[in-house]
C-alpha cells in the first residue's frame, strides 16, 4: 500500500505550438517534502498550474488523484478547497493593506454580515506564530522586505488548512539567512504532516531538504530520486537534468587581458530624497577593460541604487562626486545617456521594468537600440526578425518562435531576452544584476561562457549577485557593500566566503 497524498498521471498539456507536458506522471506521499526540478522551460510551473486548476479540468489530459479521490479542478477555489496552496514566485500580497487583511483576503472571518476584526487579528497573530515571523498583524505588506511577505504568503496558505502546499522558486528572492529560515519551517511543516512541492534551480537547497526530487526535461519526467537511497547529490542531479556531465560550472578564462581603467567613481553618493537618505555613501571604485567585478552583499546593501544611479540616475537621486567613463567625467541626464556611453544595466526585476510582458521576443530585443533596426528614422522590420533571430540563437532561447509574447516564457528564458535586449545596444561596460535568479544550472554555465566570450572581446562587466558561489566564481575582483558603502575591496586569489560575509554584515 502507497501512501500518496498526490498522483498526477499521464498529464499533458499543450499551448498553442509548443507541447509543455507530455505524458507527466509525479507522485507525492504523505508527509515528504518533494522537490520538482529541472531546466528552464522544462514545465515545472505549467504542471503546477494544472494541479491547482489555474488550467482547468478539460485542458489538459490525465487525471489528478488527491487524497485518493479523482480531481476535476474547475478554478483554483476548487484546489484550494480540496487542502491544497501554491505560492507563486511573483508574490501575489496587497502592498498597501495590513499583514492581517492580506492573511484573511478572500477568506474574511465573518460574524453575521460583517467581517470580524477582532478575531482577524487574533486569528492572524495566530498564524504569524506558525510560521514564526515576529510582526505585527497592524505592518503594512510594503513595510515588509522580500522573506518577511514570503512567510506572510505561507500564514495565508496555512489559514486555509493547507494540507500540500506548493511553492514555486520560493528562495529565488532571498538572501542566504531567509531562504534558511523557510526551509527550516519547511521542515517543521512537515514534521506536522503538511506535504510539500518544490521548485527550486538551488541545487544546495534541494540537497538538504528534499526526501525525493523528480527532474523534468523537455515536458516529460525523466525520474524521481531519493535521497534514502544517496540519490539527491549534485552530480545525478545536473546529469539527469540536463542530459550530460557538467564538470565545472565556473567556464574558465584562460588568456585573461585585463586593460585600463574605463569606468571609476571617486566620492561617489546618492540621495534619495523620497526615503530621506543617502543610498550610496562616499563609493570609490574602479572597473577596467576586460574585468568582471563583483559587487557582494546582503539584500538591501545598495548595490543596485548604487547601479541606477550610474545608470543614467532614474530614480533622481541627488549625486555627488565624480563618474568618469573611459577617462571622461560624466553626468548623466538620463538613462538614454548612459546607453550612449555605453553602459548597459540587465535589472533584477525583469518582470518590473525590464522587459514588455505583452510584447513578442524580436520587439523586446530590439526596444532599447530601436536605432540598430531602423534606417533613416524607418523602422525596418525585416531587421527586427533577423536581431531577434540572432540573440534567440546565441543566448540559446527556447520559444516556439520569435513571436512568443514574453510574458509567457518561462522564468529562464524571459531572463536570456532582458540580456539579448541589452547585449544588442553594443554595450561597452555591461552591469549585470543578479543575472543568474531563477535560471537553472545549463543555462547559468550558458550566461558564464557568454559573459567569458564578452570580457574576451573587450567588454567590462559589474556582476550584482547575492550568490556567493558564482561571484566567487566568475570575478576578477569584488567590491563588498553594506549599508550603502563599500566594506571592502578584495583580490579574487584572497576571497572566501567567511571574508564576503565578515564585510558584508559590517
Ligand atoms: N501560457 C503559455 N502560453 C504558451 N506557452 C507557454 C505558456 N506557459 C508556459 N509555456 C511554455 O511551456 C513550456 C514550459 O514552461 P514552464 O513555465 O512550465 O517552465 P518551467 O519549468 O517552470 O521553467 P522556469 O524554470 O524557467 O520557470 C515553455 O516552453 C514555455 O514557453
Ligand atoms: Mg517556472
Amino acid at each position: 500500500m502507497n501512501d500518496y497524498i498526490l498522483e498526477m498521471n499521464n498529464i499533458t498539456k499543450e499551448f498553442p505550438g509548443v507541447k509543455a507536458l507530455s505524458d507527466v506522471s509525479f507522485k507525492v506521499e504523505k508527509g515528504e517534502i518533494h522537490c520538482l526540478i529541472g531546466e528552464n522551460g522544462a514545465g515545472k510551473s505549467t504542471l503546477m498550474k494544472v494541479l491547482s486548476g489555474v488550467y482547468p479540468y478539460g485542458t489538459y489530459k490525465g487525471d489528478i488523484v488527491f487524497e485518493g479521490e479523482v480531481q476535476q479542478f474547475n478554478e483554483i477555489n476548487d484546489s484550494v478547497r480540496a487542502g491544497i496552496g501554491i505560492i507563486y514566485q511573483e508574490l501575489a500580497l496587497f502592498p498597501d493593506l495590513t499583514v492581517y487583511e492580506n492573511i484573511f483576503a478572500g477568506n474574511e472571518i465573518k460574524k453575521g454580515p460583517f467581517v470580524d476584526w477582532n478575531e482577524t487579528v487574533v486569528q492572524a497573530t495566530r498564524m504569524l506564530k506558525k510560521v514564526k515571523l515576529n510582526v505585527t498583524p497592524e505592518t503594512l505588506i510594503k513595510d515588509l522586505g522580500v522573506g518577511k511577505q514570503q512567510l506572510v504568503e505561507i500564514a495565508k496558505a496555512l489559514s486555509k488548512d493547507v494540507k500540500l502546499l506548493i511553492l514555486d522558486e520560493p528562495t529565488a528572492a532571498l538572501n542566504e539567512n531567509d531562504s534558511e529560515n523557510l526551509l527550516d519551517l519547511l521542515k517543521e511543516l512537515k514534521s506536522q504532516g503538511i506535504s510539500c512541492i518544490m521548485i527550486s534551480h538551488k541545487l544546495k537547497e534541494v540537497i538538504s531538504i528534499a526526501d525525493k526530487a523528480t527532474v523534468l526535461r523537455d515536458g516529460k519526467t525523466i525520474c524521481t530520486l531519493d535521497a534514502q537511497k544517496g540519490e539527491i547529490t549534485e552530480s545525478i542531479i545536473i546529469k539527469n537534468m540536463v542530459g550530460r556531465e557538467i564538470e565545472d560550472i565556473y567556464p574558465k578564462r584562460p588568456d585573461k587581458k585585463i586593460g585600463e581603467t574605463v569606468l571609476k567613481l571617486t566620492d561617489w553618493s546618492a540621495y534619495d530624497t523620497q526615503l530621506g537618505r543617502k543610498v550610496a555613501k562616499n563609493i570609490n571604485l574602479e572597473v577596467k577593460k576586460g574585468e568582471i567585478v563583483g559587487i557582494a552583499g546582503l539584500m538591501g546593501s545598495g548595490r543596485t541604487e548604487l547601479a541606477l544611479s550610474i545608470f543614467g540616475n532614474p530614480k533622481n537621486y541627488k549625486l555627488a562626486g565624480e563618474l568618469e567613463v573611459h577617462g571622461e567625467k560624466k553626468n548623466f541626464k538620463h538613462t538614454s545617456d548612459a546607453i550612449k556611453a555605453g553602459i548597459a544595466y540587465v535589472t533584477e526585476d525583469r518582470k518590473g521594468d525590464g522587459l514588455f510582458l505583452i510584447q513578442d521576443i524580436k520587439i523586446n530585443v530590439s526596444a532599447a537600440h530601436m536605432k540598430g533596426i531602423s534606417k533613416k528614422g524607418i523602422l525596418n522590420l525585416n531587421e527586427e526578425v533577423k536581431v531577434g533571430t540572432e540573440y534567440k540563437k546565441s543566448l540559446n532561447i527556447k520559444a516556439s518562435s520569435l513571436e512568443q509574447v514574453v510574458g509567457k516564457l518561462s522564468g529562464g528564458n524571459q531572463q536570456k531576452v532582458s540580456l539579448g535586449k541589452w547585449l544588442f545596444t553594443g554595450p561597452r561596460i555591461l552591469i549585470l544584476d543578479e543575472p543568474t535568479r531563477g535560471i537553472d544550472v545549463g543555462a547559468k554555465f550558458e550566461i558564464y561562457t557568454i559573459m567569458n566570450e564578452l570580457i574576451k572581446e573587450g567588454l567590462s562587466i559589474i556582476m550584482i549577485s547575492s550568490e556567493l558561489g558564482e561571484i566567487m566564481g566568475m570575478s576578477d575582483r569584488i567590491y563588498v557593500m553594506a549599508e550603502g558603502a563599500v566594506k571592502g575591496e578584495l583580490a579574487i586569489e584572497e576571497t572566501t566566503q567567511e571574508t564576503i560575509m565578515e564585510l558584508a554584515t559590517q
